[in-house]
């Protein structure tokens, strides 16, 4: 079940609280109802620490959690179009406690599974998969090293300021053509420390609207699939699957089928 979401004010306030109270990340407010509050650009390095925390002490809630039917969907569907091309080497960014990725683990993909937490981490590995703590904004894989990255509810902690880097360097672990499952809790496009979250620290997260998603999606991705999914609270999952762009390098096929029409060879 998703925390509670704050109002907008709210988070505004909230983020101003839990921001760095200057430097950079600070920009003058913009419309006229919020011409008294000073509204601060939260950075991922301003949360990471407290989402850690927060989830280095989730593990054994998290783990015996009962995985909801339309997530089962999701990664089922995900597997099922890795199948159909024969994608093989998966990176699970955000695994948490690894109950995905020992799913694809066992239908047969070729697992690594990353995430901020070592307590996540440590379970992961409990389970048999090649788990390592990293912050997907700092990846230490090879580039292009990845046929598919599955991202289930993890990027909703990186900031919108950081979003357009981390997707970067998710496009750079992809070999081209790879795909990409980013999925999310959505919103009004509001950002903050959620509002009783049953996490200690209370989390950072980006609510983010349909339109806020496809847009940053576009930047390095074909989108290959978007729905909303409905969920308890009355509110929507966004389920996204995007595909890596060709960098312009032009499919050997077609290039030659293109160097025999000009007569070249
Ligand atoms: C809501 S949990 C989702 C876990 C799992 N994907 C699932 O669906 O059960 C988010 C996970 O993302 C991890 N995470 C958050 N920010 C991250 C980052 N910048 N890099 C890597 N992992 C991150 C957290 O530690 C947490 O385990």
């Amino acid at each position: 079940m998703p925390p509670t979401r704050v109002s907008v004010a709210e988070s505004l306030r909230r983020t101003v609280l839990t921001a760095s109270p200057a430097g950079p990340h600070q920009r003058p407010t913009r419309p006229a109802d919020r011409r008294h509050t000073r509204r601060v650009i939260v950075r991922l390095d301003d949360v990471r620490d407290d989402l850690r925390r927060a989830y280095d002490g989730a593990v054994d809630r998290r783990d015996a959690a009962v995985k909801a039917p339309w997530k089962r969907g999701a990664r089922r569907a995900f597997r099922d179009r890795l199948g159909a091309e024969g994608h093989t080497r998966l990176l699970e960014v955000g695994a948490g406690t690894g109950q995905d990725s020992l799913y694809f683990q066992e239908q047969g993909l070729d697992v690594v599974a990353v995430d901020l937490s070592p307590s996540m981490v440590a379970r992961c590995r409990d389970k048999g998969l090649d788990a390592r703590v990293m912050d997907i904004a700092r990846p230490d894989l090879p580039p292009a090293s990845f046929d598919a990255v599955y991202a289930m509810n993890c990027l909703l902690h990186v900031p919108n300021a950081d979003l357009p880097a981390v997707l970067a360097a998710i496009r750079d672990l992809l070999r081209p053509g790879g795909l990409f499952y980013f999925g999310q809790y959505g919103g009004f496009g509001e950002e903050g420390v959620a509002d009783k979250d049953n996490h200690d620290p209370p989390r950072f997260f980006a609510w983010r609207t349909a339109e806020q998603l496809r847009r940053y999606a576009r930047d390095g991705f074909d989108i290959v699939d978007y729905h909303p999914v409905p969920v308890s609270d009355g509110g929507v999952f966004h389920s996204l699957t995007l595909r890596r762009q060709t960098d312009g390098l032009v499919p050997r096929a077609r290039l030659n089928a293109t160097l025999k029409a000009k007569g070249s060879s």
